[in-house]
């Protein structure tokens, strides 16, 4: 028996960083998925295929022991089996953009926990969630669990590490371009930096933290009222507290500012020091915007909210 699942990738839209010190944040999912495949197999192994690599285990090892960018679904498996006397074979594909601010190991883990836990039981979104943030938890300790949360229930919402998430119901017409440096990051390292900017700046922090925090409520306003050109503002001033934060770097501003000179405004999404930024538009003008990026010789594409998340077959 094969158990399959699919959830997609994500873009912060605003509050990145501050999210980890319990401000709200805005995420949306995006339709760019992964899609994980589980099977039972014969023989005590645990086994993960994919296009970045193979991982063959014994059940039981410590995740703490194991070096490879798998290993969340390592610990899915591994859960799931607990004493049973079976092993399990996990294939993953993927049309997310890695290390890229997309929430691709998000949605890995999402999926995975999905696609592995289905083979023994049935199971809720609310439990698949939250085996998927522990398994993103086995390589970035700190997450704010936003991430999985937008992979599992799709959409456009309101997230806080407190509150947990609400969905936005309104459906904004507005378009998004996205943009790769092709710069690889690391979320964890990004995070520590911004930890190390707060504890040396503490007031200047807690001032930018407010700032953002009455950003965010001024955006779910503007969101419901659907005013694009007043969130695209927004997002340019979101930009501004990301680089003052000291996430940004030259690569990504010049991008930055090509997007902002030519929509309704740009940002990084995610952790930043390198990964994505978007541009907000709409119809019209995307293809205009996709055609200076590649100009410039950037990779990019335009995408449109998903407003499914995840999907079991
Ligand atoms: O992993 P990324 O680059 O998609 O970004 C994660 C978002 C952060 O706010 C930086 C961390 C978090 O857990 O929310």
């Amino acid at each position: 028996m094969k158990s399959k699942a699919s959830a997609p990738g994500k873009v912060i839209l605003f509050g990145e960083h501050f999210v980890v010190y319990g401000i709200k944040a805005i995420l949306c999912s995006i339709n760019k998925r992964v899609t994980v495949t589980a099977e039972k197999t014969n023989g005590k192994k645990i086994s993960i295929n994919s296009k970045i690599g193979k991982l063959v285990l014994e059940p039981n090892k410590s995740i703490s022991e194991i070096n490879s960018p798998l290993k969340p679904f390592y610990y899915l498996a591994n859960k799931a089996i607990k004493n049973e006397d079976t092993g399990i074979h996990i294939e993953i594909d993927s049309e997310i953009p890695l290390g890229a601010g997309l929430g691709s190991s998000s949605a890995c883990c999402v999926a995975g926990s999905a696609a592995i836990f289905k083979l023994f039981r049935d199971i809720s979104k609310e439990e698949i969630l939250e085996h998927a943030i522990e398994a993103e938890k086995t390589i970035f300790k700190n997450t704010s669990g936003a991430d999985c949360t937008v992979c599992t229930y799709g959409g456009i919402m309101e997230y806080d590490k407190n509150n947990g998430f609400k969905k936005i119901e309104d459906k904004p017409n507005f378009q998004l371009v996205i943009v790769n440096s092709n710069i690889e990051h690391s979320t964890q390292s990004m995070v520590s930096k911004v930890k190390e900017f707060e504890n040396k700046n503490k007031e200047k922090f807690s001032n930018l933290s407010d700032l953002e925090s009455q950003l965010v409520k001024d955006v779910l306003k503007l969101v419901k009222e659907n005013k694009t050109k007043e969130i695209g503002e927004k997002m340019n001033k979101n930009q501004e507290y990301l680089e003052i934060l000291g996430i940004s770097n030259n690569e990504l501003t010049k991008m930055i500012r090509i997007g902002q000179s030519s929509s309704f405004g740009a940002k990084i999404t995610g952790s930043g020091g390198g990964g994505c930024i978007f541009v907000l538009t709409n119809e019209s003008n995307s293809k205009n915007i996709l055609k200076k990026f590649k100009d410039n010789n950037y990779e990019c594409f335009s995408t449109k909210i998903d407003f499914k998340g995840l999907n079991t077959f």
